[in-house]
């Protein structure tokens, strides 16, 4: 608690697509501290061991929300020992620091826990099967949080998109304004989720675990699917984008085998979100309703800069 009675919330990652949106939404929550490379309150190196830990240490925050991580899923397979630090043995250091703090922590992990080749949407008890060096480090902090025996809910997320950082949706938007044509990956499905909206959530299901001191997951703590409702392939998301932005560019169908990467993706990455909706009550809206907002909002923007 800080002087003012209110329950200090340290952001790991205050910086990329999800932590940006956490700043507004978990300011209401408490009083916000955020760590990161750049621009935060406190200046958080991941890959040196023993960092976070202190910082947890010397700030004792009442809770942790980690939106901190390595992304770069086709650069993980030539750089797995920074990806493993950043995604697997930095996550088990905070759950060993928050657990001898007694502070529970909210961490962000993907659904590249999957192999796939699933036919329904994943459910958090479903086997995991990492086919990157990415999804294998993800899976790994997942495990290195549990192990860690500190109270903890790990939300899984896909196919983040939002107003900042890099996501499909402004690579898109920057390739139609460039070119005539475009060609985008119909055999691969998810469900393509507004960054703003995981903040929200973040925040609504955080609203329900308050206790005097600060908050405490309990028996709630654990996995959680959190989505947005609907399902696409990146084709379809891609035509949507094009549809709202009226572009003349051609966005044309192509499989998985024509557009090799470094890093293999799971062909069917939908997630089942009923937990979520069940313990929470918190659910998402359909994706082509988060898009449409995050576009309107980009449109305003783009109307305030001319
Ligand atoms: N993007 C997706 O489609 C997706 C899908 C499923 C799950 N997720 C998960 O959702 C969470 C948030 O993802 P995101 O899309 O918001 O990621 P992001 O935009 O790439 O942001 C990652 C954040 O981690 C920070 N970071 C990276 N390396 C660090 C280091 N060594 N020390 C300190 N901070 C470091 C970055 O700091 P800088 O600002 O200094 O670079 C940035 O603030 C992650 O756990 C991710 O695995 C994302």
């Amino acid at each position: 608690m800080n002087e003012e009675g209110r329950p200090t919330i340290l952001l790991l990652g205050p910086g990329g697509q999800v932590g940006w949106e956490l700043r507004r939404t978990l300011s209401t929550l408490g009083s916000l501290r955020t760590a990161g490379r750049e621009g935060a309150d406190h200046s958080l190196d991941l890959t040196r061991p023993g960092a976070l830990a202190g910082l947890i240490r010397s700030r004792s925050p009442d809770l942790v929300v980690n939106a901190a991580a390595y992304t770069a899923v086709d650069q993980a397979e030539s750089e797995p020992e920074l990806a493993r630090r950043i995604n697997a043995e930095a996550v088990g250091e905070l759950g060993r620091a928050a657990l001898e703090a007694g502070c529970p922590v909210v961490h962000y992990s993907t659904d590249y826990v999957f192999s796939g080749e699933g036919e329904r949407p994943w459910r958090e008890e479903d086997a995991t099967g990492p086919v990157s060096v990415y999804g294998h480090s993800k899976q790994e902090g997942e495990r290195k949080l549990a192990d860690s025996g500190a109270d903890h809910l790990i939300l899984r997320l896909a196919w983040v998109y939002g107003g900042r950082g890099k996501n499909f949706l402004l690579t898109m938007r920057r390739l139609m304004g460039e070119r005539s044509g475009l060609s985008v990956v119909s055999d691969q499905f998810g469900s393509p989720t507004w960054s703003r909206h995981i903040a929200e959530a973040t925040a609504q299901v955080l609203a329900q675990c308050r206790t005097g001191q600060g908050f405490a997951f309990g028996e709630r703590q654990g996995i959680y699917h959190l989505t947005a409702g609907g399902q696409a392939s990146w084709h379809e998301f891609a035509c949507a984008i094009a549809d709202r932005l009226g572009t003349k560019c051609e966005v044309s169908a192509i499989t998985t085998a024509d557009y090799p990467t470094p890093a293999r993706r799971p062909a069917w990455s939908v997630l089942d979100n009923e937990k979520l909706q069940r313990t929470f009550s918190v659910a998402l809206p359909h994706w082509r309703i988060g898009l449409d907002l995050c576009m309107e909002e980009l449109e305003a923007c783009d109307g305030a800069e001319r």
